[in-house]
């Protein structure tokens, strides 16, 4: 399928591991202007240089996207250099599984900080351009534990329920401007490689948990038998942002190999 996204500008938040990565290198693969929004700069860079024989541009800005004059600092660093942005990609999450009774404040700060002020800072940073161009598509991470309720990570479930329901309800609000917004919900998508992973990613602890034997027993959970690839994840954004899927809103689609049937 002709997904048309060459040319197009691509904001990806967290571009430097595991999903994020391989979203922003197949957005480089289409031929975007893709920037990846990134915290470890280093990560970062690394993607970017990756992506030097693909056929997009490639921009890597320095973003806290718990922050919202970093996040306003990197859209404008965007419009300066490419004039224009089409997509946002809202990949930037975090949690750490422990049980609600187990979490320190703290954690959960983190959780809700990163997973639902990330979301809104970056959302609401591009929405005055897609306004004003009345065009643009936000296809944002969430996770089947916002849909189903995961043990071991109820605030982060809390928090991508939220990124799902904000996404209806702004959906409705801006639809009138051609702008649409979904969501993706990956379930267990283990990095390929340490190397796809930033200092900043889930996975630096996350690994101590999912050792091998758990990632086996894990696939039983899942209809298909095996985990989320990150490749797997990047096909859906890829499909929900473009055109193909322009009369697509409001929607919340899980990749997760059958995990949760909504
Ligand atoms: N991997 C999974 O199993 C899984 C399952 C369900 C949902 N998700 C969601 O998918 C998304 C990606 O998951 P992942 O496994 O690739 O995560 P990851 O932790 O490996 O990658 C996140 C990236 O975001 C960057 N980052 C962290 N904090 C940041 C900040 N404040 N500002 C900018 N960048 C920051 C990190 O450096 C890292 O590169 C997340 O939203 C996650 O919640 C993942």
């Amino acid at each position: 399928m002709e997904l048309g996204l060459k040319g197009k500008t691509v904001i990806v938040t967290g571009g430097g591991s595991n999903i994020g990565r391989s979203v922003f290198l197949a957005f480089m693969a289409e031929g975007c202007n893709t920037v990846n929004a990134e915290l470890d700069e280093a990560q970062g860079q690394k993607v970017v240089d990756q992506a030097k024989s693909l056929p997009g541009k490639a921009l890597l800005v320095k973003t806290d996207v718990t922050d919202h004059k970093s996040v306003e600092a990197m859209v404008k660093k965007t419009l300066d250099t490419f004039g224009q942005v089409d997509i946002l990609v809202n990949n930037v999450g975090w949690t750490f599984d422990r049980l609600f009774i187990e979490k320190p404040r703290e954690e959960w700060e983190k959780e809700i900080k990163i997973n639902y002020w990330g979301f809104i800072n970056c959302t609401r940073a591009v929405l005055d351009h897609f306004i004003a161009r009345k065009s643009g598509a936000i296809v944002s991470l969430g996770s089947d534990a916002g849909r189903i309720g995961e043990w071991r990570e109820a605030v982060y479930s809390g928090c991508k329920g939220a990124v799902i329901a904000t996404t209806k309800a702004v959906a409705r609000e801006v639809g009138r401007y051609n702008i649409r917004l979904n969501v993706v919900c990956p379930g267990v998508t283990v990095p390929a490689s340490a190397n796809d992973m930033s200092k900043y990613s889930l996975w630096q602890e996350s690994f101590k948990i999912f050792t091998p034997e758990v990632q086996q027993k894990a696939t039983h959970a899942y209809p298909l038998r095996r985990l989320g690839k990150p490749e797997d994840i990047a096909g859906a954004v890829l499909f929900l942002a473009s055109d193909a899927a322009s009369f697509i809103t409001g929607q919340t689609l899980s990749v997760s190999g059958g995990y949760s049937m909504m």
